[in-house]
């Protein structure tokens, strides 16, 4: 039917006849002459109808309403000067209709405009109901095309460069442990029974490695039952990754390779390579995080030795106890942060404190070069040490050293939080930097306070350190992460390959060998089969494609994305089932509906 799409249109093209196929973007009326901006997923072009020289076409012209479905014929036009829009990519040119044919109405009132030239921002919970008009206005229109360009130069990378296969990997299987609760379905034909939805393809790609197919990597939906956030949906999708016989350098190097392919290809951009690398413990020593946003200052120092006999107890106190006193000294913070914002009930004092912190002690530095501080840390400190303190942080005149004092893991949550919202507020991110680096060497295992065990901190399959085999319970392991912008967008590792270890790392987590292998039986029993050694990656696409757009929500680069409470607006997923369909999957609800009859109790009380 269409011979163009709308957006393409250009000088070159005057004097075609072309046939467009889309949806009305506005009607303008101007005295007589009908402007109609035609819009598909490319973009707008400008339609005219008239009754002197498009006769045939104007009283199509003048029916035609917002989001109407129109195939219109017309001759590409030079627009006069005084029309030309610089800012549409068709702008110099417009389409004198000889013929409109309408192919659809619209029959009820939209609930938002769809227009481009809209900038009102409607609800987002109106565009989830409503995703399928969402997704015709620009900005979801563009990121998903984004998205798509970005899935596409992974795949030329991938195949055409690097030799990887795409596998497809089940989505009715066995739990995979990536640390979150399962999504669950229950089997008909065998009672009682359920597959689990895969929190990652890990077990799967691995076992591909075994079975010799190498290269492999899949754009791969994963589920995990956990609490959502702005970049964490119940169902999203990786770029995952497995390889065999490569070292993790090599496995580093090769994706920096694919990093620097998207960012040359999406954005145009030439990224330096080598990409930085921070060891995990660099990460929590500079920045407080093991994702750290990289492209501003404000790193943290350690004064630990300085107050660890120090009268001031709340500092001695928590080095006594094996913690850590560490200092985020913010440059010209004297005149940013009022002493009202660090106290009680200040904004920056309720940071600290929902990150677990007591309090928020200081020092400014006057700008006689002395400090002000309370009392307790004032008395508490000689000249050496005071000498020593801002010889450490760098602290000039102007300067506000804020301090953490505490468990090592309080501090640096709370240090990284206040960081992060310093280095913003004072407007010290730079948008134009990329702050893209790794982070290796990660811990095995970090401890569960609820559970009293150790938990593998990557995932139970993630080989040990070398040098640290000697001790697993505090071994590094060879796991990495990329980070972008302060976002964790990828993480892997490389594997154990052998049966000995592997049981060790399940010993580690308190999985009794009958676990392991009621578990992972089918998984261990292949690594006797000739395992390769073998590592990989996984991508955070939706992350990726996310900060590539320059959104700040994951749903933003999502077609059809769930709410914080899992459910699609849209679909009303999910839903309630037939008594029979439960009862053919021999399941029944111990769902107590009362729960419900509250919630819209309160829903009717709110209602005037
Ligand atoms: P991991 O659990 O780190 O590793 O996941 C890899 C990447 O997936 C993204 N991600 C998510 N994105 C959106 N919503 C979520 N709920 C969510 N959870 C994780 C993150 C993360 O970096 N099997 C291993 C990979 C490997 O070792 O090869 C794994 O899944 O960007």
């Amino acid at each position: 039917m269409r011979t163009y799409y709308s957006g393409e249109l250009r000088k070159e093209h005057l004097g075609e006849t072309v046939t467009l196929c889309g949806w009305v973007d506005r009607r303008r009326d101007h005295g007589g002459v009908i402007f109609v901006d035609l819009r598909d997923r490319t973009g707008i072009v400008q339609i005219v109808s008239d009754p002197q020289r498009t006769p045939a076409s104007y009283p199509q012209a003048e029916a035609l309403r917002n989001e109407y479905v129109v195939k219109i014929t017309g001759r590409v036009t030079q627009r006069p000067s005084e029309s030309l829009n610089p800012r549409l990519p068709t702008g110099e040119v417009e389409i004198y209709a000889d013929a409109i044919e309408v192919l659809n109405q619209v029959r009820k009132q939209l609930p938002f405009q769809v227009s481009l030239a809209e900038t009102e921002t409607v609800r987002e919970d109106l565009r989830l109901k409503y995703r399928y008009l969402d997704i015709r206005r620009e900005r979801l229109s563009s990121n998903l095309q984004l998205r798509h360009q970005v899935i596409k130069a992974i795949r030329r990378y991938l195949e055409d460069e690097q030799n990887f296969i795409e596998v497809e990997t089940p989505l009715l299987t066995k739990s995979t442990p990536e640390g979150a609760r399962d999504y669950l379905v229950p089997s008909r034909v065998n009672p009682g029974e359920w597959y689990a939805l895969p929190q990652s393809p890990q077990l799967f790609k691995q076992l591909l490695m075994v079975a010799g197919m190498d290269r492999y990597y899949q754009i791969a939906r994963c589920f995990r039952d956990e609490d959502l956030r702005a970049d964490r949906q119940p169902e999203f999708t990786q770029l995952d990754m497995e390889m065999s016989f490569m070292s993790q350098d090599q496995i580093l190097q090769l994706n920096e390779g694919l990093v620097a392919h998207i960012f040359k290809t999406i954005k145009g951009i030439e990224i330096p390579l080598p990409l930085p690398r921070l060891t995990y413990a660099e990460a929590m020593a500079r920045y407080g995080s093991d994702k750290p946003d990289t492209r501003f200052g404000l790193e943290l120092v350690d004064v630990s030795d300085l107050f660890k006999d120090s009268g001031f107890k709340v500092f001695s106190g928590a080095i006594a106890s094996g913690g850590i006193v560490k200092i985020l000294p913010i440059p010209e913070g004297n005149k940013a942060i009022s002493n009202v914002r660090i106290k009680p009930g200040g904004d920056l004092f309720k940071e600290a404190s929902e990150a677990g912190a007591k309090g928020l002690a200081y020092i400014r530095i006057r700008d006689d070069g002395d400090i002000d501080t309370i009392g307790a840390i004032k008395d508490n400190l000689n000249e050496a040490q005071k000498e020593e303190l801002l010889k450490r942080t760098g602290a000039k005149p102007g300067h506000l050293l804020l301090f953490g004092a505490g468990a090592t893991d309080l501090v640096n949550k709370t240090l990284d939080r206040l960081r992060l919202a310093i280095g913003k507020e004072l407007g010290l991110i730079d948008p134009d930097k990329l702050g893209l680096l790794w982070v290796t060497d990660f811990p095995m295992f970090e401890w569960n306070a609820d559970e009293k065990r150790l938990d593998a901190l990557h995932n139970p399959f993630t080989a040990p350190h070398p040098d640290d085999v000697g001790d697993l319970k505090t071994a590094r392991s060879q796991a990495y992460d990329l980070v972008y912008n302060g976002y964790e967008v990828a993480g892997g590792s490389l594997r154990i390959y052998q049966r000995e270890v592997q049981e060790k790392v399940f010993e580690a987590i308190g999985l009794t060998s009958e676990s392991a292998r009621n578990k992972f039986g089918f998984f261990l029993e292949a690594f006797e089969y000739g395992a390769p050694p073998h590592g990989g990656i996984a991508y955070g696409l939706d992350r990726l494609v996310m900060l590539l757009a320059g959104e700040e929500s994951i749903r933003d680069v999502m077609a059809f994305p769930k709410t914080q409470q899992a459910s699609c607006l849209l679909t009303e997923a999910p839903s309630n089932v037939d008594g029979k369909q439960l009862k053919e999957l021999h399941v029944a609800s111990t769902y107590k509906p009362e729960v419900q009859k509250s919630r819209s109790s309160e829903i009717q009380n709110v209602k005037p």
